[in-house]
């Protein structure tokens, strides 16, 4: 069977999501619809996110949401002008740029430059080790125009926190006219004094989208439950082009139950803390190969000297394990890079132990058995163990 380390999908969910789970158990359990509007649910996020009902708006997963409601928003800016009708119906262009990372969550911009949305890319290295720097993202702005500027924070792929939450507040204040979309859907998995979210800023500023998804911390992606947040003029503009009903009871109850458990994201942090030290070791006994610091459920890593992870990649498949490479995009080429996931503890185990024989497709790989005493790598820098 393929071990799968190349899409994020999170590990374990909450024990108490299993209990409801259970309660699901004969032939009439799965026949109830939840009302119309998912209103327990809705309460239940507002209060936790410290923002209102009327700023929430639920679907089935953030992808979806990205989807409907970035295109839906750009429609919007691009019929509010003349100048916008008219390129667009001319040049099937829209007059909005989007302005995003050039590591960002691969899906976005490619998406967007095959429906006419100018892309814009902000900066991001491994030279500042993945933190973006607010000048460019207002010089990108001024460059470019208002726009949509969609960041991952914590970002995918690079898994490390890009922009802190003071720097945003300044961002979202500095450009009333450029609205933010910040993409948390990994903020679970970060420690709460490294990275304090911007949901709440949502009732005060008109220019901010905040997004979050219970596929990847909560490990619930089999039921495919995301939602934002923002001023209520973006929900219902969402809300006319969808229909209600669109979350089920069983993934309401599920979902309801696991927000709820407050033992279980310090025991997933610790979990996928621990799993990045071992793979993060792993990997780093290889001189060539950099980890970079993750707070999340994966590790952005590289070769050194900029060979290309392809053969690695296509040994690995051959092995049977699966990771993600960075195809090229906006002429900008990835070529030595690649993110693994963290899977479950012996997932992990067969990854680590095929490492050897998939980097000797390298003619000048060393098998670490050579190398006498296995070199230490580096810890991971952000673990903090619970309890
Ligand atoms: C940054 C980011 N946002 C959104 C999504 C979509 O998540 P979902 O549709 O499962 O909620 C992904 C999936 O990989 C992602 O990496």
């Amino acid at each position: 069977m393929t071990i799968d380390l190349s899409i994020n999908q999170g590990t374990h969910c909450s024990k108490k999501a299993v209990e409801v789970l259970r309660t699901y158990d004969n032939n009439t359990s799965l026949r109830e619809y939840t009302d119309p509007e998912n209103r327990d649910l809705l309460e239940t996020l507002a209060r936790i996110n410290q923002v209102r009902v009327e700023n929430i708006y639920v679907d089935n997963g953030t992808g979806p949401i990205l989807r409907t409601a970035l295109y839906e928003i750009l429609r919007q800016r691009t019929q509010s002008s003349i100048k916008g009708i008219v390129k667009y119906l001319l040049f099937k262009k829209l007059d909005t740029p989007l302005i995003t990372p050039r590591f960002t969550y691969k899906k976005i911009p490619p998406n967007a430059a095959k429906n006419g949305i100018p892309v814009a890319y902000i900066p991001l290295g491994p030279e500042t080790n993945f933190r973006i720097n607010p000048a460019d993202v207002s010089a990108a702005i001024e460059a470019n125009g208002d726009g949509i500027v969609y960041i991952v924070n914590p970002n995918n792929p690079t898994g490390n926190i890009m922009l802190s939450h003071d720097e945003i507040a300044t961002l979202v204040a500095k450009h009333p006219d450029s609205l933010f979309w910040i993409d948390e859907a990994y903020h679970e998995y970060v420690d709460p004094d490294d990275y304090q979210t911007v949901a709440h800023l949502v009732r005060r500023h008109d220019n901010l989208i905040v997004s979050r998804s219970f596929s990847f911390a909560w490990g619930l992606a089999s039921l495919r439950i995301g939602f934002f947040m923002a001023d209520p003029k973006w929900v219902q503009l969402i809300e006319k082009t969808t229909v209600p009903y669109r979350i089920g009871k069983l993934q309401q109850d599920v979902a309801l139950a696991s927000v709820t458990d407050e033992e279980f994201l310090p025991s997933i942090r610790e979990f996928a803390a621990k799993e990045r030290t071992k793979l993060t070791e792993a990997l780093e006994a290889y001189d060539n190969i950099e980890v970079f610091p993750s707070q999340v459920n994966y590790l952005f890593c590289r070769f050194k000297d900029g060979r290309s992870s392809l053969p690695f990649a296509d040994k690995l498949r051959e092995l049977g394990l699966l990771i993600k490479r960075e195809t090229p995009h906006g002429g900008m080429r990835f070529e030595e890079y690649f993110r693994v996931s963290v899977g479950l503890e012996d997932e992990n185990d067969a990854f680590i132990a095929k490492l050897d024989e998939a980097l000797s497709v390298y003619p000048d790989h060393k098998p670490l058995s050579e190398k006498g005493e296995k070199k230490k790598g580096k810890k991971d820098k952000n673990i903090k163990l619970v309890g």
